[in-house]
């Protein structure tokens, strides 16, 4: 384990459930990160407890107390600020973010989408990805730009569709690929092997390819 002087401050924003967030708790030590705070624009957001039980300080930043979104960002970031994270997660955030906040955190802002980016991006991708009939479906891991859901893939996981899985069935299978790749992404971006460049995502200094790093060769983060 490393000395906690060494783990690079995290800050995780999240809206609900928070199981992306859990996963990246239990890992925290192995891949060099310490989670500094958990921000919610839900009070009720369940992962807040999961944050508090594991001694992580979270907060509560309504949205529905700012007039507009620019507003609302501008607060949401000095209390992000406030714990001086070197990354910034998206776990389930279910927020659209201003360009400012974006460009704020650029290089610095990786989000997890439900889905083979850059197919199905936005809401409801299993429901979405059911009814097309689609064989393929997974889950990516990628820096956050101004494009929604559009930004640099670093990863993503592939799962088989089944012809009687219902929208339920399939998220749970994704979601166990997402608690594989996110946790293993931040660690690469903690270890310094992952960084932005320009528009392409780098590991270990070389572009990745359009799709993110090769699945297939993608191992536990822990
Ligand atoms: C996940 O499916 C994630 O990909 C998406 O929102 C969901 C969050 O789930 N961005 P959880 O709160 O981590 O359980």
């Amino acid at each position: 384990m490393n000395a906690a002087s060494q783990m690079m401050p995290v800050v995780a924003l999240i809206s609900g459930r928070g199981s992306n967030l859990r996963a990246i708790i239990e890992q925290a030590d192995a891949i060099g990160i310490r989670i500094a705070a958990v921000i919610s624009n839900v009070a009720t957001a369940q992962g807040l407890q999961a944050a508090a039980a594991a001694g992580i300080p979270t907060e509560v930043v309504r949205h529905q107390d700012y007039a507009d979104r620019e507003r609302y960002d501008q607060a949401l970031s000095a209390r992000i600020d406030h714990y001086q994270p070197q990354l910034l997660i998206l776990a389930g955030f279910m927020r659209i973010l201003s360009t400012a906040f974006v460009q704020h955190y650029r290089g610095r802002l990786l989000n997890i989408h439900p889905s083979l980016l850059p197919a199905y991006r936005g809401l409801n991708t299993h429901q979405r990805v059911i009814h097309a009939g689609e064989r393929e479906h997974g889950c990516a891991v990628h820096f956050v730009t101004e494009e929604l859901d559009g930004g640099p893939i670093v990863a993503q996981r592939r799962v088989q569709v089944a012809a009687n899985d219902d929208e339920h069935t399939l998220a749970q299978r994704v979601l166990q690929q997402e608690h594989q790749i996110f946790p293993l992404v931040i660690g690469w971006f903690a270890s310094g092997r992952l960084r932005l460049q320009g528009d392409s995502a780098q590991l270990d200094g070389n572009n990745l390819a359009p799709h993110g790093a090769d699945s297939d060769s993608l191992g536990n983060a822990a």
